[in-house]
């Protein structure tokens, strides 16, 4: 559940919602019907019916959506949208409608249900000539040096710190931190070589929740605390956002999962990563396995890191039983 200044700080990144505004005006023509999926207040309905579509279905499970009802009015449009407070899973629209929209991500594609639901509303609301926005996110990826949010993320922990100045041993603390990714605001500085993309989501195809990819980099020398990942989204085809490093969209900033050791890297050494996504019930379970190589092949260095790990041994457990392991 999102809160209203939540919603709030969604409007008011300003890339984002001019490149949703310019792709709607874009896709909408005056006989358009539109469905909003994830609506939350109900912004991009009202762009939507500013644009001219005949009628917007607003759907969102939050109840931020009733808000829709009198902003629709407020706005000269509350003909034209429908506000449907449900999951989207559970509804039927009577009519297909010509574009579906939608923003379901968090920091990255892979958040809650969002993929299933997605994959579910294109299939049975949109007509097969249909516009999708957005309709393809591409996944990049990069080793990073980023001490901040390393320290933030598992300093609290590491050999050394408070915990162990004072005798406590938290060593199982610092190794289940380290399997915790966060949300990290980085510069294009702390990327130790350039990014490689991982894969693309093509939403007009895309069938599964899950994702899996594996990439290479040739290293610049420096410490790596862990790996960046972000995406660039296509809305349309002239209108991208993106949460690369450093980039004028505040909003989603970079996920960063962290290694359990950083490691110290010299120049032209390698490192391979497999980077998972798999969807397990209502959450993602990911899974980042990196192998630091020196310059003729050598392993250096092997880590093998996933959000299973992080979980305390009874949610792992149950975690272990619905995944079948
Ligand atoms: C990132 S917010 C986007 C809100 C709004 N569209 C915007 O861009 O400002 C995603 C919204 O999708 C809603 N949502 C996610 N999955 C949904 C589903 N299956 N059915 C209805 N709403 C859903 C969430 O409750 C949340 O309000």
């Amino acid at each position: 559940m999102y809160s209203l200044p939540a919603y709030g700080q969604m409007v008011a990144d300003r890339a984002r919602f001019d490149a949703y505004r310019s792709a709607l005006e874009r896709a909408i023509s005056e006989d358009c019907l539109v469905a909003d999926l994830g609506a939350g207040p109900g912004v991009f309905s009202l762009l939507a019916a500013k644009a001219g579509a005949r009628k917007v279905f607003a759907v969102e499970s939050d109840p931020s959506v009733e808000w829709l009802r009198s902003l629709a009015e407020e706005n000269g449009c509350g003909q034209r949208i429908e506000v449907i407070r449900a999951d989207s899973r559970e509804v039927h629209l009577d009519q297909p409608v010509d574009v579906l929209v939608s923003d379901l991500r968090g920091v990255l594609p892979f958040f809650g249900q969002g993929l299933l639901s997605l994959i579910d509303a294109r299939d049975r609301w949109l007509k097969p000539t249909g516009t999708l926005i957005a309709r393809a996110d591409t996944l990049w990826a990069c080793p990073v040096t980023a001490p901040f949010w390393y320290r933030r993320q598992v300093g609290a922990f590491q050999p050394g710190a408070l915990g162990q100045e004072l005798g406590l041993e938290l060593s199982i603390l610092h190794r289940a931190a380290s399997n915790h990714w966060c949300r990290a605001d980085l510069e294009p500085e702390a990327c130790r070589s350039p990014p490689e993309p991982l894969g693309r989501l093509d939403y007009l195809r895309l069938s599964t929740p899950h994702f899996e990819a594996d990439a290479e980099w040739r290293l610049t020398g420096g410490t790596v605390h862990g790996l960046a990942v972000w995406f660039d989204a296509e809305l349309d085809a002239e209108t991208t956002i993106s949460n690369r490093p450093s980039t004028s969209s505040p909003l989603y900033g970079q996920a960063f999962f962290p290694w359990s050791e950083p490691l110290e890297a010299r120049e032209g050494q390698r490192l391979e990563v497999k980077f998972e996504a798999r969807l397990v019930g209502e959450d993602y379970v990911f899974r980042w396995r990196a192998r630091h190589l020196d310059r003729h092949g050598q392993t250096l260095a092997q880590q093998d890191q996933s959000t299973f790990f992080g979980a305390p041994l009874g949610l792992g457990d149950a975690q272990a039983a619905r995944l079948g392991g």
